[in-house]
């Protein structure tokens, strides 16, 4: 299999993506996936969870810039097959740095061309800052599709439909094949209603393009990056680490091709608006086939 690339992204806050990011590359890299995690959010979350440290110029920037060779830029971490590209607070100013280039919104593509024809890994994935900026847009341009972590939350819907248009629009405007990947509901507490009702009412949008894995709310996901550990680290045995075990499963199983069509099942789904009053039902806009039995 040739390296897929896919970012964690959503525009709205805080709602999992570098919780995501980290756990899900762990738990890709554990079953054997070869897994480069690039931070491109400023804010270094993904990097200090998983213990490595700020270093000055050890970000992606130098090579966005075309100043420096990306695979120079990688590390390995703690736990076997994952690499990092980490990031550092500098990646903030390399948004003014590369809206001066032609081309300005290829630059990651551009430089992440050396690692995906090296097909060295399986999976590159994104940790996405969570605003609609120059390095945000890039990583649209850059990947093949988006997996867009959810927090099951009152209005998580309204938040939804302003990165599917986003999507499409990237789609449009030159990455006709961006795929969503899926959906993960992140920080469910089936406990209340309120997060069944999120659950149900996506589902009734986006069908199987959810993934079945629900990841709970649990304290030890929230500490694991405060001493630089993925959850299986941490806590092997706890919720969390089981969730994202097999939401890491549940992905790979989605990577084969399915029978009907023989292509992947990540799909394109089309939004008609941003506004999700207007979205259509999931069997109008066309989702993938069922994946996999609850897991969780
Ligand atoms: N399943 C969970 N249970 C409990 N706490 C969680 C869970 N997932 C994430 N958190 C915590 O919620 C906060 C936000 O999570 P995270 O940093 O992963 O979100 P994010 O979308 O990357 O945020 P940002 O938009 O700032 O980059 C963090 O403090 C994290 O530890
Ligand atoms: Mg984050």
């Amino acid at each position: 299999m040739s390296t897929k690339v896919i970012a964690l992204a959503n525009q709205k806050g805080g709602v999992g993506k570098t919780t995501t990011a980290v756990n899900l590359a762990a738990c890709l890299a554990k079953r054997r996936q070869n897994i480069l995690l690039i931070d491109l959010d400023p804010q270094a979350n993904a990097t200090s969870g998983l213990g490595l440290a700020k270093e000055e110029g050890g970000s992606i920037y130098s090579a966005l810039l075309g100043e420096a060779d990306v695979r120079t830029l990688v590390k390995p971490t703690s736990v076997k097959k994952l690499h990092m590209i980490p990031s550092e607070l500098d990646l903030a100013g390399c948004e003014v740095a590369i809206a001066r280039m032609d081309n300005y919104l290829h630059c990651l593509k551009n430089a992440l061309r050396p690692l995906v024809e090296q097909d060295e890994y399986d999976f590159i994935l994104f940790d996405c800052p969570p605003s609609i900026g120059i390095l945000f847009m890039n990583a649209l341009y850059a990947t093949d599709s988006v997996v867009i972590p959810m927090q099951a939350e009152y209005l998580a819907l309204e938040g939804l439909s302003v990165i599917l248009s986003v999507i499409n629009q990237v789609r449009d405007a030159g990455n006709p094949n961006l795929k969503i990947e899926g959906i993960v509901m992140t920080m469910c507490d089936l406990r209340t209603n309120l997060a069944q009702q999120v659950v149900d009412e996506v589902e009734k949008y986006f069908g199987d393009s959810i993934y079945k894995t629900l990841i709970p709310r649990t304290v030890r996901l929230s500490e694991a990056p405060s001493y630089g550990q993925t959850i299986t680290q941490y806590a092997p045995l706890s919720k969390g680490a089981t969730a994202y075990k097999n939401l890491a499963r549940e992905f790979l199983k989605r990577q084969k091709p399915t029978p009907a069509t023989g292509t992947e099942s990540a799909q394109i789904i089309s939004v008609p608006g941003a506004n999700p009053d207007s979205l259509e039902s999931a069997a109008e806009i066309g989702l993938a086939e069922s994946s996999e039995d609850t897991t969780f």
